[in-house]
């Protein structure tokens, strides 16, 4: 069975959690969009991991982890990656595949993705700085990008750095008067990635495909979330890839018809970094009792999250458009302790009712939430194991959600390790 994992909101719902339980029954997991701007989490006993480039399943010993094409790969966060298991006696020789058509991510495209930020001060996307926007936009220039499988030809690639260096140095100079790159030093950091990463790099297309033919079972780790898409998300607080389940046929040459089965993952409320509008937010102690007790701060940047109430019109449409079969409810127990809790069932734009988002920063920044109240519970709910053991409340709370996102909640997390997860 292959299986497709997404974000239902902005991200961090909680998707390196329920890949890393799922790759227990699958025997490859696959990476198909974004890169290190993603943080995703798993904790095992005293060990927690933040992985941001390597899929979820890395840290299952046998789990075969493919980096596909749409990928865009920053070899330093790689590496450190592939070292910072090896520390702990986790190894990926043999078991990584990196695609050779993956774009890299240089040092030109973090410098850049950090001058346009500044440059815009307040008006900033608020973007990881990651070099993502960068790096996707020379993908889709097509002239001055690097791909893996060009570290195999190093003379070659020794001139190509040399003229994208020159053009981005005018660039640079022209528009934020900032210091030149050298093209030296990263044709020298190019050369240890082909030595370190060369390995690792093939066709990944054809493997996924052959592993599909032999029967393999593949899970697809979505980065980012629904609303982060470029193409349907917020735009322009969004990232630069398709985030959203439509991502993942291009991101690794997989058509949508050989997934059986779409999961997306929600948080029980929700969370977002960066700028943009955010009609559920909860700029108050409500939001601050989430923060804190969910402990909302990113996994990659370690920024505050802005926190607020769930949001059906949202996580609706993030459903409607990945064609999503059920739903993983993340963090139920953070919301333990609040006597009320709110589930935004519509919207209020310019005095006119809609339960279909608008992926439109300018419709949504009007958005006034139409709300559901239901009453919340006290109890401990980080050991209960089923369904029927949560406080009637929580139980009822999460029927409130499966009714106004019309998807069943098959997973729900009650805590950051994978014992705190139950299955229905
Ligand atoms: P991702 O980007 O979607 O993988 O999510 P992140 O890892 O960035 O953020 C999710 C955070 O919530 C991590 O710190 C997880 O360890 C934690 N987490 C995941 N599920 C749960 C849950 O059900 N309850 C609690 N309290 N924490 C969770
Ligand atoms: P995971 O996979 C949450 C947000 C950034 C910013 C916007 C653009 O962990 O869920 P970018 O660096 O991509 O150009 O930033 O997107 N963003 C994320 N927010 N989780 C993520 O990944 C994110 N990746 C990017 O905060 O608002
Ligand atoms: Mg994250």
């Amino acid at each position: 069975m292959n299986c497709c994992i997404v974000g239902l909101q902005w991200g961090d719902e909680g998707k390196g959690k329920i890949v890393d339980i799922l790759a227990e029954h699958s025997d490859i997991v696959v990476r198909y969009s974004g890169g290190a701007n993603a943080g995703h989490t798993v904790v095992v006993g005293d060990s927690r991991f933040a992985l941001h480039i390597l899929p979820s399943g890395a840290i299952r010993p046998n789990t075969v982890c493919v980096i596909a094409s749409a990928v865009v790969v920053d070899p330093d966060v790689l590496i450190k990656g592939i070292q910072t298991l090896a520390q702990k006696n986790i190894t990926l020789t043999k078991r990584l595949f990196i695609s050779e058509n993956a774009h890299i991510v240089l040092d030109y495209h973090k410098k850049e993705d950090q001058l346009r930020e500044e440059a815009l001060g307040k008006n900033k996307l608020g973007t990881t700085i990651r070099g993502i926007g960068p790096c996707y936009a020379d993908k889709v220039g097509r002239s001055y990008t690097v791909r893996m499988g060009d570290l195999r030809d190093l003379e070659k690639l020794k001139a190509r750095l040399q003229t994208i260096v020159d053009y981005k140095n005018k660039i640079f100079a022209a528009l934020y008067k900032a210091e030149p790159i050298s093209a030296d030093e990263i044709f020298e950091k190019c050369k240890s990635y082909a030595d370190k990463l060369l390995p690792f790099t093939i066709d990944t297309t054809e493997f996924l495909h052959k592993a599909i033919a032999g029967g393999k079972s593949i899970l697809f780790e979505g980065a980012q979330g629904t609303l982060l898409d470029l193409d349907h998300g917020t735009f322009p607080f969004v990232t630069s890839s398709n985030s959203s389940a439509l991502g993942m046929p291009a991101g690794c040459g997989v058509p949508a018809k050989m997934v059986d089965k779409l999961i997306g993952v929600a948080k029980a409320y929700t969370t977002r970094v960066g700028a943009g509008p955010f009609p559920t937010e909860q700029d108050n102690e409500i939001g601050q009792y989430i923060r804190d007790k969910g402990q909302e701060y990113g996994t990659t940047t370690g920024r505050p999250r802005r926190c607020g109430w769930f949001d059906a019109v949202a996580v609706s449409y993030a459903v409607t458009i990945g064609a999503i079969d059920c739903i993983a409810l993340m963090h139920l127990d953070t919301l333990t302790g609040l006597k009320e809790i709110k589930i935004a069932t519509a919207y209020e734009i310019n005095g006119k009712q809609t339960s279909f988002f608008p992926a439109n920063t300018t419709r949504l920044s009007k958005a006034e939430c139409i709300y559901e109240t239901v009453s919340g519970w006290e109890e401990d709910i980080t050991t209960v194991s089923n369904f029927d053991d949560l406080p009637l409340n929580a139980q009822n709370y999460i029927c409130r959600i499966e009714e106004n996102t019309g998807k069943p909640i098959t997973i729900i997390g009650v805590g950051p390790e994978r014992n705190q997860t139950i299955f229905r």
